[in-house]
């Protein structure tokens, strides 16, 4: 578990599920997301919460859910995803907690906590759709820089074809 000034980012338990339900379902979070299928069932929560638990007894969760740290109730979900010496950053909020900073606050922490967590990541990169203006601006004040514009093997659910990637390292001190 990490705790920020507003936010605790913990593992996903079942009393999750309508949350992760709702919000996936909501198109104003779902239109930017890749991962999660949409529409997003309460099958879909259960494998999340199994994919996230996967290594528990190991290691943290792949993904935390993001809780407000005075009610425990779901905003969102982060994820810090290793592949080898580089792990994949992925995240979103539900639109009511959208707008205050949060997911930068989130990201802060996930990536301060990073290098214990995770010591053989070197880069950490994240994709987004050129007009996700607000996840491009999280990744900027985050220190990640803009390095590729790709095409998609697939169109994305809002039919884009490009994808911004965006990196930086996960231990600033080598940077
Ligand atoms: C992307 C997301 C996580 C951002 O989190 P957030 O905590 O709501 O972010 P905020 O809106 O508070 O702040 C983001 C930044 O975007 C800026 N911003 C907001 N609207 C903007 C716009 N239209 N153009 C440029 N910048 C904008 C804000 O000023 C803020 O920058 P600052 O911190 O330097 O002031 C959240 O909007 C979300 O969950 N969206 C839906 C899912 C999603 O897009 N996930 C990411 C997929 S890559």
């Amino acid at each position: 578990m990490i705790e920020t000034a507003r936010l605790r980012l913990r593992r996903g338990t079942t009393a999750d599920i309508p949350g992760l339900v709702a919000a996936l379902n909501d198109w104003t979070v779902a239109q930017w997301l890749q991962r999660p299928p949409f529409p997003y069932s309460a099958d879909d929560a259960c494998a999340f919460l199994r994919w996230s638990r996967a290594h528990e007894e190991a290691a943290p969760p792949a993904a935390y859910v993001v809780a407000d740290r005075a009610s425990d109730r779901l905003l969102g979900v982060a994820s810090l995803e290793p592949q080898e010496a580089r792990a994949e950053l992925g995240y979103w909020l539900i639109p009511t907690a959208q707008g205050r900073g949060l997911m930068r606050e989130a990201v802060g922490a996930l990536l301060e906590d990073g290098p214990m967590r995770l010591p053989g990541v070197r880069t950490v990169y994240a994709t987004t759709d050129p007009d996700n203006y607000r996840s491009q601006a999280v990744l900027l004040a985050s220190g990640f820089r803009k390095v590729a514009e790709e095409i998609r093997d697939k169109p994305t659910r809002r039919g884009g074809s490009v994808l911004f990637r965006f990196e930086r390292p996960l231990h600033t001190e080598a940077a």
